[in-house]
């Protein structure tokens, strides 16, 4: 299991452009990447400079776009993460639309979970039946989540399932989201993480031989690949200094 390698920055305007910078690099070096991408308020700035700096430095003919999660809402809903993603990213970057993989909100969740984990069996290359992505963005709430796995949820990371329905632990909303299986199969998985209001997780969940990591779903993801951690001063308020890494970043 690879430790979390750690990254800080400023904030989350600093968080964007680091992470953007070094996925482009990322791309130079690779004929093709599935990418899920995570919805939630964080990544909206990484989509915002991408759309504006990116579409051309970025052969967006080589990246097939996922989800990670999904809420049971329209796409045209104000809460869809894929309505988010389409209105600040994916119409400003001319990627072909049969790259665009999302989770159909608007569909019957049970059939939902079964039409997304037979289209991610179709994309993806399997490992021992599990599709494997070459990145996954990640955020995580407050109270410790990520995806739509939440504290009181947590046999979903254990799920047998690829992906599965979820529900919010306050509203009730039903999600779709990615299995803890599916997100630890992963080449690669990178959690944006800024604001204050994380900083008590962000503390838990990284802080070495802290008990709090495993009452909290981010602090069961270990990819079999790479975990890298972007986050703000902010965030990372209650970390140890000495976890932070420094100098180059890479993704
Ligand atoms: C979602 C996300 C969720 C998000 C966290 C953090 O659908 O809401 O996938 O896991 O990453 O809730 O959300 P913020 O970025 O808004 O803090």
């Amino acid at each position: 299991m690879n430790k979390p390698e750690i990254y800080s920055f400023d904030d989350n305007p600093s968080v964007a452009r680091a992470f953007a910078e070094c996925m482009q690099a990322w791309l130079a070096k690779r004929f093709s990447a599935n990418i899920a991408l995570s919805g939630g308020s964080t990544p909206n700035l990484l989509f915002r400079e991408l759309a504006k700096h990116y579409k051309s430095k970025i052969d967006w003919t080589q990246v097939r776009l996922f989800w990670v999660d999904e809420r049971c809402v329209p796409p045209d809903d104000e809460q869809s993460n894929y309505g988010t993603a389409r209105a600040l990213l994916l119409d400003h970057i001319g990627i072909p639309e049969t790259h665009i993989h999302r989770m159909r909100g608007e569909a019957e969740p049970e059939a939902e979970v079964e039409r997304y984990s037979g289209l991610l069996t179709k994309h993806l290359h399997l490992d021992q039946g599990i599709p494997v992505f070459d990145l996954i963005l990640l955020g995580m709430g407050s109270d410790g989540h990520t995806a739509s796995i939440f504290p009181d949820q947590m046999d979903l990371l254990e799920s047998a399932e690829i992906c599965t329905v979820a529900t919010h632990p306050e509203s009730g909303q039903r999600r779709i989201t990615l299995t803890g299986k599916t997100l630890n199969r992963a080449r690669h998985v990178s959690f944006l993480v800024t604001g204050a209001s994380k900083a008590e997780k962000v503390g838990e969940v990284l802080g070495e031989g802290k008990a709090g990591a495993n009452r909290y779903p981010a602090g069961h993801i270990h990819p079999h690949g790479r975990l890298t951690w972007w986050i703000d001063k902010a965030a990372g308020a209650a970390l140890d200094p000495k976890l932070i890494r420094t100098g180059r970043l890479a993704i």
